[in-house]
C-alpha cells in the first residue's frame, strides 16, 4: 500500500536496519528500484525533488508510483525530498505523497522551527509524516579542528530542541556526508560520536527510538564510475560513502539512507556502455532496457549490504 514513514521507521529502528530511500526521475528508475524490493521483499521510500516533480509532470509521476505499488503489492512511501518551502510542500500533500521534507537547514535555528512547525501541522493533519533538516551537509578536511566541524554539522543539544518544538517526525543530520558524486578528496569520515550523542540527548528527554536521516548516502560504485569513464564520460575522482560506514549508520538510529547519485551512475554507466559499444543502435529500450536491470542490480546490492531490509 501507499503508506507513511511511521511504522517503516519504527520497525527499522527496533530491528537495526534502514529503509532505502531513492530518487526517481522516469519510468525505468522507478521500475528498476521497485523490482529488486519485490524480490527482496523490502519497504522502499521513492523520492522526488522539486525539480523531479517537475521534470516528470505531477500526475505522471503520482500515476507511476501508485502503479508500482499496484504491481508489487509492497509498503511504498511517496516522499518529497528537500522541499524548500511550505507551499511544495503543500502541493505535494495535497497531490497524495505521503510524506514531505521540509528543508530549512539553511536558515537560522528559529527560523527552521518555525517553517517546519508550519509543515508539521499541514501534514499531521492529513496522516502525512515530515523530515527536517539540522546542519549543514558537507565532507571535512582532515586539517580542519573541531570548532570547525562543530560549526558545520548538527549540534545535538539543537537537534533536541528542534525536535521538541517542531514534532518532526525524523530529522536528517549533517555528519561528514554530502550531495553528489565527490564527497571526499582523502580519506572518507562521518562523525559517529555525534550520531550517538544526537540519540543520546533524545533518549534522555524521553524521546525514544526516533529515526534519524542520511541524506547524501551514495556509495559512489567504482564499478558504475569506471562503466561511465570507459565508454567517454569523464569522472575522474569520484568518491563515496564506504559501505561498511553506511551499514553501521544503519545498524544505529539510521532509519532513511538516501540515494539517488548511485541510481544516476548505474543508469548513465549503462546508457553509455550500450550506446558506445553498438553505435549503430538507436531503439532506447536497449539503453534504457539495461539502465533499468542496473538499477535493479544496484538496489539489490543495497538491500542485502547496506539497508539490511529484507522481511
Ligand atoms: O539531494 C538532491 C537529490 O539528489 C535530487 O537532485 O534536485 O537534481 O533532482 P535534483
Ligand atoms: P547522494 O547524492 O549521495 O545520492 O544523496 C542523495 C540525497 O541525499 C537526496 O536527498
Ligand atoms: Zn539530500
Ligand atoms: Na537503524
Amino acid at each position: 500500500a501507499l503508506v507513511n514513514t511511521k511504522k517503516m521507521f519504527e520497525t527499522a529502528y527496533k530491528g537495526g536496519f534502514a529503509i532505502g530511500a531513492f530518487n526517481i526521475n522516469n519510468m525505468e528508475i522507478v521500475q528498476g528500484i521497485v523490482d529488486a524490493c519485490k524480490v527482496k521483499n523490502t519497504p522502499v521510500i521513492l523520492q522526488v525533488s522539486a525539480g523531479a516533480m517537475k521534470y516528470m509532470r505531477p500526475t505522471y509521476l503520482k500515476h507511476l508510483v501508485d502503479a508500482a505499488v499496484e504491481e508489487t503489492g509492497l509498503d511504498i512511501a511517496l516522499h518529497l525530498d528537500h522541499g524548500p518551502d511550505f507551499e511544495t510542500c503543500k502541493k505535494a500533500i495535497d497531490l497524495g505523497f505521503t510524506s514531505v521534507m521540509i528543508d530549512g537547514s539553511h536558515h537560522p535555528l528559529q527560523e527552521n522551527i518555525e517553517i517546519t512547525k508550519k509543515v508539521v501541522e499541514y501534514a499531521h493533519e492529513r496522516n502525512v509524516t515530515v523530515e527536517a533538516e539540522l546542519g549543514r551537509l558537507a565532507g571535512i578536511e582532515d586539517d580542519v579542528d573541531v570548532s570547525a566541524a562543530d560549526a558545520i554539522y548538527t549540534n545535538p543539544d539543537e537537534a533536541l530542541e528542534f525536535v521538541q518544538k517542531t514534532g518532526v517526525d525524523s530529522l536528517a543530520i549533517a555528519i561528514g556526508t554530502s550531495h553528489g558524486a565527490y564527497k571526499f578528496k582523502g580519506e572518507a569520515k562521518l562523525d559517529f560520536d555525534r550520531l550517538e550523542k544526537i540519540t543520546e540527548k533524545l533518549e534522555a528527554a524521553g524521546i525514544h527510538n526516533y529515526p534519524i536521516v542520511l541524506h547524501g548516502a551514495s556509495a559512489v560504485d567504482p564499478k558504475y564510475v569506471a562503466m561511465c569513464n570507459e565508454n567517454g564520460g569523464n569522472l575522474g575522482g569520484a568518491k563515496g560513502i564506504p559501505t561498511e560506514m553506511l551499514r553501521k549508520a544503519a545498524s544505529m538510529a539510521v532509519c532513511k539512507i538516501n540515494m539517488d547519485t548511485d541510481i544516476r551512475l548505474a543508469m548513465t554507466g549503462s546508457i553509455r556502455k550500450v550506446l558506445n559499444e553498438k553505435p549503430e543502435e538507436f531503439d532506447p529500450r536497449k539503453y534504457l532496457g539495461l539502465g533499468r536491470e542496473n538499477v535493479t542490480n544496484l538496489v539489490t546490492g543495497k538491500i542485502e549490504n547496506v539497508l539490511g531490509s529484507s522481511k
